[in-house]
């Protein structure tokens, strides 16, 4: 698929892997919507960086964890594009209290994690004549585990990936439907990481150091453009599943 010119919904493109993937489909001319929940100032930042490479772009503030955020929010898209190329569920959070026996953050996760991407994609296959999405998972939800602070986070990426496999199959070939597993990316998700923590948590890939999120969003971005490859999850952990095996 050639993407120049093609309308790009990124979701949680104020900051991280989100913000650099607004930017990477903004250099291959798309217009890019640029959502976020909260961080408007972060978010216009991102949006006149995607005004430096290509036109219509759009900043849209929306809670993808709400239905009805995320209706609204494709009324707008629906109102100046009428149609939608390529979705990207990329919009997701780390819960800290999440545990094995803590409901609440079951809950939290499940609806930011997973029941968004669902309610996301139902909006965009209204739009969509043909396309891509790409959902972005996680390497605890390509092992099935990560740990036991993590247990709702891999369960619900999990649940992701499965769901792109099946989502693939009821969409194919009009629209096709991958996604990407990052290892630990620097990012905010981590907090506000000193150089020597940054060099620790990169201790546990292969590559020995963290990925960055302009790493993922060239997957994404490649993942958009081709044409071929349908219902898969690509990891870009760094050789961290290895080591986790090994
Ligand atoms: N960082 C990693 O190591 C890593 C590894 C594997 C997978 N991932 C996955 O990659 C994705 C992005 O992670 P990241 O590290 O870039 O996260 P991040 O730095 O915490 O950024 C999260 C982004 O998502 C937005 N967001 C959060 N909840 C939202 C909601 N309910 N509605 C709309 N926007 C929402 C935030 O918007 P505001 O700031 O405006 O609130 C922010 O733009 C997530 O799905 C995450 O699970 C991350």
């Amino acid at each position: 698929m050639n993407l120049n010119k093609k309308i790009v919904l990124v979701t949680g493109a104020s900051r991280g892997i989100g913000r650099a993937t607004a930017i990477a489909f903004a250099k291959e001319g798309c217009s890019v919507i640029i959502n976020f929940k909260s961080d408007s100032v972060a978010g216009q930042e991102v949006w006149e960086e995607c005004n430096r490479h290509s036109k219509g772009n759009l900043l849209i503030q929306a809670d993808v964890s709400k239905a009805d955020d995320v209706s609204s929010m494709f009324k707008k898209i629906k109102d100046q594009y009428s149609q939608l190329d390529i979705l990207v569920n990329n919009a997701g959070i780390f819960d800290e209290s999440d545990n094995p026996t803590n409901i609440e953050a079951f809950e939290n996760i499940y609806r930011n994690n997973f029941l968004s991407c669902v309610m996301l994609t139902k909006s965009a296959l209204l739009l969509m004549k043909e396309g891509k999405i790409v959902n972005v998972s996680s390497v605890h939800g390509r092992l099935g585990h990560g740990s036991p602070k993590s247990i709702a986070y891999s369960a619900f990426k999990a649940a992701l990936e499965s769901y792109t496999k099946n989502l693939a199959k009821d969409v194919a070939p009009k629209i096709l439907v991958n996604a990407v597993a990052p290892g630990r990316v620097a990012t905010p998700m981590w907090g506000n990481l000193s150089e020597k923590e940054q060099k620790e948590l990169g201790q546990a890939h292969l590559i020995k150091r963290m990925i960055q999120p302009e790493e993922i969003a060239d997957s994404i971005v490649f993942l958009a453009k081709n044409d071929a490859i349908c219902g898969e999850v690509l990891t870009i952990d760094g050789g961290m599943g290895l080591v986790t095996l090994g």
